[in-house]
């Protein structure tokens, strides 16, 4: 029996992997990645080393996951009830392949996570695992053993000689909390009364918009298929690209929210999340599709993404309907192509110009205050309205004849 445990190096994924062993008998593989959380990995290996894993799997999958994972969920403008713009949710289903992926190359039978029975991320790291190969075993331990509080959990490492230091790893956050090159969220503690706001000290990734600069800064967002290229004029690839938006977005107070959301287990939860790269990034993909894209195209796109956004939040990005969604949504970014001039100021990003030289719908000629040149017969107007207007007309007929 071998387990491949996703592991963070922190304290309950390394009290999760003394506890598998002792419980489980088992080998343990150890599976550790970075998707941008900007915390040091090779610590992570010297602490599997310490508790005698043989198997140990550090991956950056920066790239991948930016350009695989977190770009074609922005091709949608995907948002949860109406504010969140999923930065663990889109996570879950690159740790989820890789853990299967380790699994197959190192002949283990089950997978291992340090997600808790009340959350969402078990059911997306579940879900996912499953789709991939329906014969994997899941030990969830948070589900299983009896270490239900801080105290329990600390005195079962105290216990077994993991060392306390761990305790202080999240730089002594109360908060529960995960980053990636997308977010970082903060739950727990302090966060637990929703009619309470936040201390200020809790963000790391932006200032305040009180103490943004007090000059605004222009950025320029380059489209290619509806996926951003170039910033200010630069390429970038796609994880250095959001990193860099990130920073200039952090600087100016972007992205902070602050949010009561329905888990997929049925609790509310409240929530606070730094987006800054993905608040900047969903108004300028907006924004180049105003230009590019169709309007039924795009309406249609904007009453399927709630649908989308859902099925991302609750697990089944490896399900065959968000793949069906996706190749709809891909195929309408073929034309999204072009550039947007974001203006960033306090916490504002705000949308001062566009432009496709190849994929413009936007017909000055046509939209113009000006003489049109007959481009556009405003008599035609009235024919347009007359009939649009029949059924209201013959109703209200109808209305009138009743009193
Ligand atoms: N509530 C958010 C979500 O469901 C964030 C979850 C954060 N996860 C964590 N392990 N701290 O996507
Ligand atoms: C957890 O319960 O492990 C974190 C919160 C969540 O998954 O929603």
């Amino acid at each position: 029996k071998k387990v491949v445990l996703a592991y963070s190096g922190g304290l309950d994924t390394s009290v999760i992997l003394k506890w598998l062993q002792d419980v489980y008998q088992c080998e343990i593989v150890t599976f550790t990645a970075d998707i941008g959380q900007g915390e040091e990995l090779e610590p992570a290996r010297e602490k599997a080393k310490k508790f005698g894993v043989k198997e140990i799997y550090i991956d950056d999958l920066r790239e991948e996951f930016v350009r695989d994972f977190v770009f074609p969920m922005f091709r949608a403008n995907t948002i949860y009830e109406g504010e969140y713009l999923l930065g663990t949710s889109i996570a879950r289903p690159l740790i989820a392949k890789r853990l299967i992926e380790i699994a197959r190359d190192t002949k283990a039978d089950a997978i291992s996570h340090g997600a808790t029975g009340k959350g969402n991320d078990q059911v997306r790291f579940e879900l996912g695992a499953y789709a991939l190969n329906p014969d994997i075993k899941v030990i969830a331990p948070w589900r299983e053993w009896d270490l239900l509080s801080r105290e329990k959990l600390l005195a079962y490492a105290e216990q077994h000689g993991i060392p306390v230091e761990m305790k202080h790893k999240a730089g002594g956050s109360p908060y529960s909390m995960d980053a990636n090159l997308l977010h970082i969220s903060y739950e727990g503690r302090h966060l637990e009364d929703p009619a309470a706001e936040p201390e200020d000290d809790m963000w790391r990734w932006t200032v305040s918009p009180e103490k943004a600069p007090d000059q605004a800064e222009y950025l320029d967002v380059e489209y290619k298929y509806g996926d951003p290229v170039a910033l200010n004029g630069k390429q970038l690839s796609a994880a250095d690209l959001l990193a860099e938006l990130n920073r200039i977005g952090g600087k100016h107070g972007i992205g902070r929210l602050d949010l009561v959301e329905n888990r997929y287990v049925g609790m509310k939860a409240r929530g606070c999340y730094e987006t800054p790269g993905g608040t900047i990034m969903l108004k300028a993909h907006r924004a180049i599709e105003s230009i590019t894209l169709d309007r039924e195209v795009a309406h249609l796109k904007d009453e399927l993404m709630p649908r989308y956004a859902s099925l991302i939040y609750n697990g089944y990005w490896w399900s065959p309907e968000r793949e069906m969604l996706q190749t709809m949504i891909n195929h309408s970014q073929v034309n999204v192509n072009g550039w947007v001039r974001v203006k960033l100021y306090k916490g504002n990003v705000t949308v001062v110009g566009r432009d496709s030289k190849t994929n413009s719908l936007f017909d000055p000629g046509i939209a113009t205050f000006e003489d049109d040149q007959g481009a556009y017969n405003q008599a035609d107007a009235a024919g347009f309205i007359k009939l649009n207007a029949l059924r209201l007309r013959i109703a209200a007929k109808f209305k009138n004849k009743a009193k």
